[in-house]
């Protein structure tokens, strides 16, 4: 990594950083009634303070491919971290995949209690919801209620909670490459692939252009999960920030234990060069999103 992309990666988690910070603080919003301080508390251990930011930075970078930058766009990066953070909130729970470490520190149930993590996680998802809608995040309705709606389909039953559905039913299961591939588009690409997608519709850009863009992220969410998979089994947690080794021991489904690290790591390279074929006709306006591919499939946390 350049430390010129490092610097990059680094100003737009601030970024990220600060805006939300602004949506989880303690001022009720309008309609809001009060915000409850374990809760807002909880919601804040999840969302602030850690993280790659890789998914809001994607719907940055993707926005300014095609020339959008303004707040608007750091709305839509804010709202779906906050599904991201929700999502690895519940995912961390005794019933799912009972970790006790993420991002270094003690997951939201080991912090504060069982109760308050699952409802963290419900707020930090709805709130989501409500940040997505606001004005600034496009002048036109008829665009707005499109982020919405894309958004509702990647976290929902067809795409990450429903990813995760079959993840834990194929616990200790025989799983086919293409049944894993569809488990991992949906509970880790959706929100990916919605990244790259939303930051083409946001700023206008054609049809051919969103479509190509939802394909770029589709690319990107499989490497993410390989790569994921991959530190599960070589990372240590000291670098990691989250238990490793769990994959194997919990009967995970993963291409990783199909395919086994080598070919998996060929795997990872084949599709950088589908991400790189994608992003050619924008030449060297899109370095900065063909360095984070290589950035997801190279990283070792
Ligand atoms: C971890 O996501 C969960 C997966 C989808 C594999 P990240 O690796 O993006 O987690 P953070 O946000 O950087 O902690
Ligand atoms: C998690 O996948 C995917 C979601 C949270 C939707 P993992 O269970 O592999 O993620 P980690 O390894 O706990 O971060
Ligand atoms: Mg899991
Ligand atoms: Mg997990
Ligand atoms: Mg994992």
């Amino acid at each position: 990594m350049t430390d010129e992309f490092q610097a990059h990666l680094a100003k737009a988690a601030d970024r990220v950083e600060t805006v939300l910070e602004d949506i989880l603080s303690a001022e009720v919003r309008e309609g809001e009634t009060e915000r409850p301080e374990r809760l807002l508390a909880a919601m804040r251990y999840a969302a602030l303070g850690g993280g790659k930011r890789l998914r809001p930075i994607l719907v940055m970078e993707t926005a300014a491919l095609f020339g959008r930058a303004d707040h608007g766009v750091a709305l839509t990066a804010a709202a779906l971290e906050m599904i991201h953070c929700y999502s690895l909130v519940h995912d961390d729970l005794p019933a799912m995949d009972d970790d006790d470490l993420r991002r270094g520190l003690p997951t939201v149930h080991k912090a504060f209690d069982e109760a308050t993590a699952i409802l963290a996680g419900d707020a930090l998802l709805t709130l989501a919801f409500d940040v997505i809608t606001d004005d600034e995040v496009h002048p036109d309705p008829a665009v707005r209620l499109r982020l919405n709606r894309d958004l509702a389909r990647a976290a929902g039953i067809g795409g990450m909670a429903g990813g995760q559905m079959f993840d834990l039913e194929s616990e200790g299961r025989d799983r086919t490459e293409t049944e894993i591939r569809t488990l991992q588009a949906m509970k880790t690409g959706a929100l990916l692939r919605y990244a790259c997608r939303a930051g083409a519709i946001l700023s206008n850009a054609s049809e051919d252009d969103i479509d190509r863009m939802t394909r770029f992220g589709d690319i990107i969410g499989l490497a993410f999960q390989l790569a994921d998979d991959l530190l599960d089994v070589e990372a240590s947690p000291e670098v990691t920030g989250k238990a490793t080794g769990k994959d194997a021991a919990a009967g995970k489904a993963t291409l990783v234990g199909l395919f086994g690290v080598e070919k998996t790591r060929k795997e990872l390279n084949a599709l950088l060069g589908q991400a790189e074929e994608l992003l050619a006709p924008f030449g060297e306006k899109a370095r900065m999103l063909s360095e984070i591919a290589d950035y997801v499939a190279r990283r070792d946390r």
